[in-house]
């Protein structure tokens, strides 16, 4: 990549066939990627319930993966131990949902789990400002989270661009992940204003095969980077 940063890209397991999970998460693998976004929802920061550490635990099991967990948890410190033991290689947390994050967060780091923090749309970067330094990724939530398919939140394309800004101020190595409505169609614009991780749930999964929408993916996204001269 001319850049040379790498762009990942992160398939959100909600849009996954949840009857054959463990086939899909070798498929993944088999057809090069390197991380899966597991969606952990729990009915009450979200309108909606998915899974949880055991399902996690299995999965680990049989898969190399990189576990990305998004956990749309209230008091998210509840469940952090729970997902560390299970095999999350990240765990992610709203700034929304905790009124302690500092100390989810070093919690998670003590874990041995890489911390990361989720922020809704219209929640405030200043939020996370002074954990940076300790912050393997930010995710700016590109939709209001709680469903696959929803359409990517315009207003999303600056905040990146903030973030990464605020990131570069800070002399931090701090990942930038969106999530929601993310396409083949936006790639560009968001790894443009400064991305590095994308999720992408219903415009990956329904596309297969794997590798092929992989690589489009990755290739949109170098693309752009040419086209700057980069
Ligand atoms: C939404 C979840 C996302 C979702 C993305 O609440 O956090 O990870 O699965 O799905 P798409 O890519 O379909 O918007
Ligand atoms: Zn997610």
């Amino acid at each position: 990549m001319s850049q040379g940063k790498e762009i990942i890209l992160a398939p959100s397991i909600l849009s996954a066939d949840f009857c054959r999970l463990g086939e899909e998460m070798n498929a993944l693998e088999e057809a090069g990627l390197k991380w899966i976004h597991i969606d952990v929802m729990d009915g009450a920061f979200v309108p909606n319930i998915s899974i949880g550490p055991p399902v996690v635990e299995c999965l680990r099991k049989n898969s190399n993966l990189f576990f990305d967990t998004h956990l749309m948890v209230d008091r998210p410190e509840r469940y952090v131990d729970d997902f560390a033991k299970a095999g999350s290689d990240l765990i992610c947390v709203h700034a929304e949902a905790t009124v302690h994050l500092e100390r989810t967060c070093a919690r998670i780091d003590d874990l041995g789990a890489k911390p990361a923090v989720a922020l809704n749309p219209h929640t405030p970067l200043e939020m996370i400002r002074y954990l940076l330094p300790q912050l393997h990724m930010v995710l700016i939530m590109s939709v209001n989270p709680g469903f696959g398919g929803q359409a990517f939140i315009p207003f999303s394309l600056q905040k990146i661009r903030e973030l990464r800004a605020m990131i570069d101020e800070a002399g931090a190595r701090t990942l930038i992940q969106v999530d929601g409505g993310v396409t083949p169609e936006n790639v560009a614009d968001l790894v443009d204003a400064g991305a590095d991780v994308l999720v992408s749930g219903s415009s990956f999964f329904k596309f297969p095969p794997y590798d092929k929408r992989h690589e489009m993916f990755l290739f949109l996204a170098e693309n752009r980077f040419a086209q700057d001269g980069m």
